[in-house]
């Protein structure tokens, strides 16, 4: 996107900066007019597809605008890093990408969300399917309180995609046996297969912490997403989990296209290839790879979020 096709930057300086005469628009130290200085750094160019093009979202809960016309493309299997203060609309951002927002009354969400350039945003959208595609991790892990296997093996079997059992029996192999293979598999590629491979008929709340989020991951992956959200997975965990689980989306990113709300910065600077700085407003202010965000942000205001200065 070349810079004279967006509309903002075409319109606004007009309507509200030049009104009087007298009234010249702010100059930065950098020489750019205070309207130029705020305008968002988001047209981030990356090599490769976008798995999700997000352009002029809007949300509204009642009369609160909590997210303003944000723009967005997101790299296919890779980390995308969302941060900002508390309350500038990262929650409600991710919840847009698979429509979890659709279950909250007062939310309204105007724009438009593609992946692999179709509109999830549109009549017909099978909300089910949408949501196995773009899986979600929450803070506090979540898992049912039933054994580790049958938390691997619920999403699967909810959408009959182990009840039919044809290939099994074509190779010869119960729908059991087909089932401990996912099990296995997902456990495995959620790092957590070697420390509970000999307790997976155990209740899965009576793992750690770190090892029921890494569930809820596994149980992400067994219905085959193509996209996992995660909001702040690891705010709840102890350092040490912390670490496992960065590890771990850091390995996901081969496969998966991950989106990833952080309240921590070192934990975006470690783990993402891209990096969303929105602020206080629900505004996306920059967007681009994560070392030039934190190195050298080209919107003074993330440079002062990411310095400490506010927020
Ligand atoms: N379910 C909701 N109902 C009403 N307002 C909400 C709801 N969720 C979030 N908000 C409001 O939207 C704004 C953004 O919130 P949120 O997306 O949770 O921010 P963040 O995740 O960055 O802390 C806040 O002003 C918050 O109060
Ligand atoms: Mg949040």
């Amino acid at each position: 996107m070349s810079e004279n096709t967006n509309p903002r930057t075409q319109t606004e300086p007009q309507t509200e900066t030049a009104t009087t005469e007298t009234d010249q628009p702010l100059t930065t130290t950098t020489g750019e007019t205070d309207e130029q200085a705020q305008d968002e750094w988001t047209e981030y160019e990356f090599a490769g597809e976008a798995k999700m093009t997000v352009e002029d979202l809007d949300v509204h809960y009642g009369d609160d605008h909590a997210l303003k016309g944000v723009s967005m493309e997101i790299p296919e299997k890779s980390v995308t890093a969302l941060i900002g203060p508390s309350g500038c609309g990262k929650s409600t951002y991710l919840r847009c990408l698979n429509r979890m927002n659709d279950r909250i009354k007062s939310a309204d969400v105007d724009g438009s969300v593609r992946l692999d350039g179709e509109e999830i945003y549109q009549d017909g959208v099978n909300l089910v399917e949408l949501r196995k595609r773009v899986g979600m991790v929450f803070q506090s892990p979540n898992p049912f309180p039933k054994s580790i296997r049958e938390n691997i093996a619920y999403g699967p079997k909810k959408h009959g995609d182990l009840d039919t059992g044809l290939l099994a029996r074509l190779l010869n192999r119960s729908d059991a046996e087909e089932r401990d293979r996912l099990v296995e598999r997902c456990l495995r590629d959620a790092a957590l297969w070697d420390e509970v491979s000999d307790r997976l008929d155990d209740n899965a709340l009576g793992l750690s912490g770190g090892q029921q989020q890494r569930l809820c991951i596994a149980r992400c992956l067994s219905v085959d997403p193509e996209i996992i959200l995660m909001d702040e997975p690891a705010s709840a965990l102890d350092p040490i989990a912390t670490a496992k689980i960065e590890d771990l989306i850091d390995d996901l990113s081969e496969e998966y296209t991950v989106v990833i709300v952080t309240h921590n910065m070192q934990q975006a600077a470690r783990i993402s290839d891209q990096t969303a700085v929105f602020l206080t407003g629900g505004e996306l202010v920059e967007y681009g790879e994560t070392d030039q965000v934190f190195e050298n942000p080209r919107s003074e205001r993330v440079e002062d979020y990411i310095t400490g200065k506010f927020g």
